[in-house]
């Protein structure tokens, strides 16, 4: 019997293991069975209603779970939502009706100017009332719970208050919306601002959580770089299994967005976040990749 704690009340569904939606793998998708269960698409990639992405899209609705993954939802920048962004978001959710929509806990751009860059948050009071205002807004639009996904960061502003994770937890639970935990993310983050990503795991409330992503990252030397260009780091495995421990089981993505492999190379990706995450059986003869708090973490 699984010993890890289960969430039997979870409102969060169970979409099991997925993989990002990449137009490179589109014919393979089709071509062939794969043990893939479900797809998250890069939302702002579907908006536009006559081209080859949605139909794609759509005809995979058909047989897969779909969640939709925004980059440009902009949630904390200081300028007000962009209505006109919300009413593609809800049509393309009417469209799909996808299992989840999520988008980043970041700002990417300000007084009407596009950065396109996930951009971290000052974590203060001032910061987390504007965050939860903005979610309630978008949720009440979209009559729906959104996930905010944690972001992976390089810089960190002296005047925050308080740790990432406690951010995260008092805007899910004050804005009552989903987390998205990118476990990669943290592990990033962690290396780079040098903190304990296990405390992070730690500090994130188990009902909240409702999707995980998993990706790999580029040493750049003196930092590491969130490129979702390689596989699924050993230490990141390790992080995964740990939260998997707190978490229950959640459903999963793996994304890889530039040197994408082959179909058959992220499914392996896939499969070894199922061995990991998956309820054990019998026994505890299954993939074991560390879940236990190593003695000294990094930055910890
Ligand atoms: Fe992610």
């Amino acid at each position: 019997m699984d010993s890890r704690a289960r969430r039997p009340e979870s409102p969060w569904p169970a979409l099991g293991y997925g993989a990002g939606l990449r137009a490179q793998h589109y014919t393979e998708i089709f071509s062939q069975p794969s043990r893939i269960d479900w797809f998250e698409a890069i939302t702002e990639n579907h908006f536009d209603s006559g081209g080859r992405p949605l139909h794609v899209l759509e005809r995979l609705r058909r047989d897969h779970a779909v969640a939709l993954h925004g980059v440009a939802l902009s949630i904390g920048s200081a300028d007000p939502l962009d209505e006109s962004y919300l009413a593609k978001l809800q049509a393309l959710a009417e469209r799909i009706e996808p299992a989840l929509i999520t988008d980043h806990l970041c700002w990417c751009g300000v007084d009407g100017t596009v950065l396109h860059d996930l951009l971290p948050l000052p974590y203060t009071e001032e910061a987390l009332a504007h965050v939860v205002d903005k979610v309630r807004r978008v949720q009440d639009r979209l009559r729906r719970q959104i996930l905010l996904e944690n972001p992976s960061t390089y810089i960190a502003f002296a005047h925050s208050t308080m740790p990432e994770w406690t951010f995260m937890a008092e805007l899910a639970a004050a804005a009552d919306c989903g987390i998205l935990l990118d476990v990669n993310n943290i592990y990033v983050s962690a290396r780079n601002l040098d903190f304990d990503p296990y405390a992070y795991v730690d500090g994130i409330p188990v009902d909240r959580v409702a999707q995980i992503h998993l990706a790999g990252f580029t040493d750049m030397g003196t930092y590491l770089f969130d490129t979702h260009s390689a596989p699924v780091s050993d230490d990141v495995w390790s992080l995964y299994a740990y939260a998997c421990e707190r978490f229950g089981e959640v459903s999963t993505l793996v994304e890889w967005d530039a040197d994408i492999p082959p179909l058959e190379r992220l499914v392996a990706e896939v499969d070894r976040a199922r061995a990991i995450g998956a309820p054990r059986g019998g026994d505890d003869e299954k993939a074991d990749a560390g879940a236990v708090r190593p003695a000294a973490t990094i930055g910890g």
